[in-house]
């Protein structure tokens, strides 16, 4: 696989760093995270939930217009555009025939026989196109695309039996993170997380990140956590942002003047986050 997810992963393990993934959920979304990865000569991942891609116009329109605006933007460094939480092996076939970089097969509902069939027929399609696969194990808590999950803390042995069955270049084992706000303090298994590196050497994947503080992060990341996902985080601040100027200003009705302090929320908490993970100047 000469591919870019592999290669920003392999270093990211290397170095202790993580590289972070940002879920976009609009243009505006996509421009800031372009823009600011590029600012802080940082590599980063655009994620689009399976659901948010038929949101925007498909996986055809999402994969141009990434690759325009990353030509017309003039990016240098590595950006990796990924499909998060693939519900159906047919969506990841969609995503990789599209011009995706990487994607997420989520089988983590299923019994893992299932799980490693299905992400198996995943990995072969998309490998023969050098397209990278991501699988999980268990299940991340609360509630993304409008779909609630209990939290389920992976089993070893379930992840061992993926990896060694399937070749995925990334693990998302669900340890204790939960997508949206935490209620209460997050408990991530950090015990696990050493357990299960001393099994598993390709790079892990953290979901659920907003809400996790800087030291828990840097953990997860000594753990072997080498690809980080953001999406709540951002989406507060936008919202923030958005809700502080419709207020302040209640006249106002041109869009771009209502929208330019979320676009700045957005590129100030992104590249917090490209600090936070240690991705700052690793591109
Ligand atoms: P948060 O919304 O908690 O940041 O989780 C993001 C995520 O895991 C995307 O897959
Ligand atoms: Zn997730
Ligand atoms: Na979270």
């Amino acid at each position: 696989l000469g591919d870019e997810m592999y290669n920003i992963l392999d270093d990211a393990l290397k170095k202790k760093y993580a590289v972070p993934q940002f879920n976009m959920n609009g243009l505006i979304w996509l421009e800031s995270i372009l823009k600011t990865g590029e600012k802080c000569g940082a590599p980063v991942i655009v994620g689009t939930t399976d659901k948010i891609v038929d949101q925007l116009g498909g996986f055809n329109l999402l994969a141009q217009t990434f690759k325009v605006m990353k030509e017309e933007l003039e990016i240098t460094a590595p950006v990796v555009l990924h499909l998060d939480h693939g519900q159906k092996i047919e969506r990841c076939f969609q995503a990789i025939d599209a011009g995706y970089d990487s994607v997420m097969y989520d089988g983590s509902k299923l019994p893992i026989e299932e799980n490693v069939e299905n992400t198996k027929k995943v990995v072969d399609y998309a490998h023969a196109q050098g397209v990278t696969v991501e699988a999980e194990v268990g299940s991340v808590g609360g509630t993304e695309d409008g779909v609630y999950s209990d939290l389920l803390y992976a089993s070893l042995n379930e992840c061992i039996q993926l990896v060694k069955n399937t070749g995925i270049n990334s693990l998302a084992p669900a340890l204790g993170s939960v997508h949206g706000k935490y209620k209460g303090e997050p408990n991530l298994g950090f015990k696990e997380m050493e357990e299960l590196r001393s099994f598993v050497d390709i790079p892990f994947v953290l979901h659920g990140a907003s809400g996790i503080s800087d030291t828990e992060l840097q953990k997860t990341i000594s753990y072997g956590h080498a690809k980080i996902n953001y999406n709540t985080e951002l989406n507060i601040s936008w919202s923030k942002a958005l809700r502080n100027k419709l207020t302040e200003d209640t006249e106002l009705y041109n869009p771009m003047e209502i929208l330019k302090p979320s676009k700045e929320a957005l590129n100030s908490t992104i590249e917090e986050i490209i600090q936070r993970t240690g991705a700052w100047k690793q591109a």
